[in-house]
Protein backbone atom coordinates (compact mmCIF):
# COMPACT_ATOMS: atom_id res chain seq x y z
CA UNK A 1 0.00 0.00 0.00
CA UNK A 2 1.19 3.34 -0.50
CA UNK A 3 2.82 5.38 2.56
CA UNK A 4 0.62 8.15 2.59
CA UNK A 5 1.43 10.31 6.18
CA UNK A 6 4.44 10.78 8.21
CA UNK A 7 4.88 12.24 11.54
CA UNK A 8 7.58 14.03 13.22
CA UNK A 9 8.35 15.29 16.51
CA UNK A 10 10.49 18.71 16.28
CA UNK A 11 11.96 19.99 19.67
CA UNK A 12 12.23 23.57 19.16
CA UNK A 13 12.51 26.36 17.04
CA UNK A 14 15.42 25.86 15.69
CA UNK A 15 14.63 21.99 14.61
CA UNK A 16 11.53 23.79 13.46
CA UNK A 17 13.16 25.98 11.05
CA UNK A 18 16.05 22.92 9.88
CA UNK A 19 12.89 20.54 9.01
CA UNK A 20 11.70 23.63 6.86
CA UNK A 21 15.46 23.35 5.37
CA UNK A 22 15.61 20.10 4.84
CA UNK A 23 11.51 20.07 3.01
CA UNK A 24 12.89 23.08 0.70
CA UNK A 25 14.22 20.70 -1.91
CA UNK A 26 11.34 18.28 -2.03
CA UNK A 27 8.43 20.87 -2.32
CA UNK A 28 10.03 21.40 -6.05
CA UNK A 29 8.23 18.48 -7.08
CA UNK A 30 4.70 20.26 -5.98
CA UNK A 31 3.03 23.20 -5.88
CA UNK A 32 0.10 24.12 -3.14
CA UNK A 33 1.03 22.84 0.64
CA UNK A 34 -1.50 23.80 3.39
CA UNK A 35 -0.67 24.55 7.09
CA UNK A 36 -3.18 23.44 10.04
CA UNK A 37 -2.53 24.66 13.74
CA UNK A 38 -3.41 26.45 16.25
CA UNK A 39 -2.48 29.80 16.62
CA UNK A 40 1.13 29.44 17.59
CA UNK A 41 1.49 26.33 16.66
CA UNK A 42 4.34 26.74 14.65
CA UNK A 43 3.31 27.21 10.97
CA UNK A 44 5.15 30.44 10.03
CA UNK A 45 8.27 29.16 11.45
CA UNK A 46 8.33 25.68 9.11
CA UNK A 47 7.36 28.50 6.22
CA UNK A 48 10.78 30.89 7.25
CA UNK A 49 12.81 27.18 7.60
CA UNK A 50 11.06 26.24 3.64
CA UNK A 51 12.49 29.85 2.78
CA UNK A 52 15.69 29.33 4.15
CA UNK A 53 16.08 26.20 2.30
CA UNK A 54 15.86 28.36 -0.35
CA UNK A 55 18.50 30.63 0.31
CA UNK A 56 16.02 33.43 1.33
CA UNK A 57 17.29 35.34 4.32
CA UNK A 58 15.53 37.60 5.28
CA UNK A 59 12.57 38.46 7.68
CA UNK A 60 9.61 35.86 7.29
CA UNK A 61 6.43 36.71 9.22
CA UNK A 62 2.76 35.52 9.04
CA UNK A 63 0.91 37.78 6.27
CA UNK A 64 -2.22 38.39 8.62
CA UNK A 65 -3.19 41.74 7.47
CA UNK A 66 -1.73 41.68 3.37
CA UNK A 67 -3.30 37.60 3.55
CA UNK A 68 -0.50 36.88 1.47
CA UNK A 69 3.81 37.65 0.74
CA UNK A 70 5.49 36.54 -2.24
CA UNK A 71 8.87 36.00 -2.56
CA UNK A 72 10.20 35.64 -6.37
CA UNK A 73 13.19 34.12 -5.45
CA UNK A 74 15.35 32.57 -8.40
CA UNK A 75 14.26 29.61 -9.34
CA UNK A 76 10.92 29.30 -8.29
CA UNK A 77 8.68 31.76 -6.25
CA UNK A 78 7.02 31.47 -2.57
CA UNK A 79 3.58 32.66 -1.87
CA UNK A 80 2.89 32.80 1.47
CA UNK A 81 -0.40 32.92 2.55
CA UNK A 82 -2.16 33.53 6.12
CA UNK A 83 -6.11 33.52 5.57
CA UNK A 84 -6.67 33.81 9.31
CA UNK A 85 -8.16 37.18 8.56
CA UNK A 86 -10.32 36.01 5.80
CA UNK A 87 -13.53 37.37 6.49
CA UNK A 88 -15.45 35.53 3.54
CA UNK A 89 -13.72 32.78 1.47
CA UNK A 90 -15.16 34.59 -1.27
CA UNK A 91 -12.21 37.15 -0.70
CA UNK A 92 -9.81 35.15 -1.89
CA UNK A 93 -10.31 35.28 -5.20
CA UNK A 94 -9.62 39.30 -4.74
CA UNK A 95 -5.94 37.95 -3.46
CA UNK A 96 -5.53 37.64 -7.18
CA UNK A 97 -4.90 34.12 -5.35
CA UNK A 98 -6.01 31.68 -8.73
CA UNK A 99 -2.75 33.50 -10.61
CA UNK A 100 -0.55 32.73 -7.65
CA UNK A 101 -1.94 29.26 -7.76
CA UNK A 102 -1.45 29.24 -11.70
CA UNK A 103 2.05 30.43 -12.17
CA UNK A 104 4.02 27.49 -11.35
CA UNK A 105 5.49 28.77 -7.97
CA UNK A 106 4.80 27.26 -4.60
CA UNK A 107 1.46 28.33 -2.63
CA UNK A 108 2.16 27.87 1.36
CA UNK A 109 -0.97 28.59 2.89
CA UNK A 110 -1.85 29.18 6.53
CA UNK A 111 -5.41 28.64 7.87
CA UNK A 112 -6.55 27.11 4.50
CA UNK A 113 -9.96 26.47 6.22
CA UNK A 114 -10.94 30.20 5.92
CA UNK A 115 -10.13 29.59 2.17
CA UNK A 116 -12.83 26.65 1.77
CA UNK A 117 -14.87 26.15 -1.09
CA UNK A 118 -11.94 28.48 -2.83
CA UNK A 119 -9.02 26.69 -2.21
CA UNK A 120 -8.26 23.96 -4.23
CA UNK A 121 -7.01 20.36 -2.63
CA UNK A 122 -3.34 20.79 -1.60
CA UNK A 123 -0.88 18.29 -2.49
CA UNK A 124 0.35 18.05 1.26
CA UNK A 125 -1.17 18.74 4.38
CA UNK A 126 0.89 19.92 7.19
CA UNK A 127 -0.94 19.66 10.76
CA UNK A 128 1.19 20.82 13.74
CA UNK A 129 0.30 19.99 17.33
CA UNK A 130 1.74 20.98 20.87
CA UNK A 131 3.42 18.06 22.57
CA UNK A 132 5.28 18.57 25.55
CA UNK A 133 7.43 21.54 24.95
CA UNK A 134 7.56 20.91 21.48
CA UNK A 135 5.48 19.87 18.38
CA UNK A 136 4.08 17.17 16.43
CA UNK A 137 4.73 17.91 12.83
CA UNK A 138 2.14 14.99 10.48
CA UNK A 139 2.60 15.31 6.57
CA UNK A 140 -0.36 13.44 4.98
CA UNK A 141 0.28 13.28 1.02
CA UNK A 142 -3.26 14.48 -0.56
CA UNK A 143 -2.15 14.20 -4.10
CA UNK A 144 -1.49 11.58 -6.22
CA UNK A 145 1.93 13.53 -7.41
CA UNK A 146 2.57 14.17 -3.47
CA UNK A 147 2.02 10.24 -3.02
CA UNK A 148 4.48 9.52 -5.72
CA UNK A 149 7.37 11.01 -4.04
CA UNK A 150 6.10 9.59 -0.46
CA UNK A 151 9.84 7.83 -0.60
CA UNK A 152 11.81 10.75 -1.13
CA UNK A 153 9.92 13.02 1.46
CA UNK A 154 10.55 9.90 4.03
CA UNK A 155 14.43 10.18 3.29
CA UNK A 156 14.27 13.75 3.62
CA UNK A 157 12.89 13.77 6.77
CA UNK A 158 14.14 10.71 8.28
CA UNK A 159 11.44 8.94 9.26
CA UNK A 160 11.26 5.10 8.43
CA UNK A 161 7.52 4.37 7.90
CA UNK A 162 4.33 5.68 7.61
CA UNK A 163 1.65 6.11 10.01
CA UNK A 164 -2.27 5.42 9.87
CA UNK A 165 -4.56 7.58 7.84
CA UNK A 166 -7.21 9.60 9.90
N1 LIG B 1 9.00 22.79 17.19
C1 LIG B 1 8.78 23.78 18.05
N2 LIG B 1 8.89 23.56 19.38
C2 LIG B 1 8.64 24.55 20.26
N3 LIG B 1 8.29 25.81 19.92
C3 LIG B 1 8.17 26.09 18.61
C4 LIG B 1 8.40 25.10 17.62
N4 LIG B 1 8.20 25.66 16.41
C5 LIG B 1 7.84 26.93 16.63
N5 LIG B 1 7.83 27.21 17.95
C6 LIG B 1 7.45 28.49 18.59
O1 LIG B 1 6.05 28.70 18.42
C7 LIG B 1 5.79 30.10 18.40
C8 LIG B 1 4.76 30.46 17.37
O2 LIG B 1 5.22 30.10 16.10
P1 LIG B 1 4.58 30.61 14.74
O3 LIG B 1 4.47 32.07 14.69
O4 LIG B 1 5.37 29.92 13.70
O5 LIG B 1 3.10 30.01 14.84
P2 LIG B 1 1.91 30.03 13.77
O6 LIG B 1 1.36 28.64 13.78
O7 LIG B 1 2.36 30.57 12.48
O8 LIG B 1 0.85 31.01 14.45
P3 LIG B 1 -0.32 31.89 13.77
O9 LIG B 1 -1.50 30.98 13.54
O10 LIG B 1 -0.60 32.91 14.82
O11 LIG B 1 0.20 32.47 12.48
C9 LIG B 1 7.12 30.79 18.19
O12 LIG B 1 7.44 31.44 19.40
C10 LIG B 1 8.11 29.68 17.92
O13 LIG B 1 9.35 29.92 18.51
MG1 LIG C 1 1.65 32.14 11.31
Amino acid sequence: MKTDAFEVEVAGEDDMITLGQSLSGWLRKIHLVTFTGDLGAGKTTLVRGILRGRDYHGAVKSPTFTLVEPYELAQQSIYHFDLYRLDDPEEFEFLGAREYLQDGGLCLVEWPEKGAGFLPEPDVNVTINKVNSGRMVRFALVSDRAKAYADELMHCLKVKQEVQSR
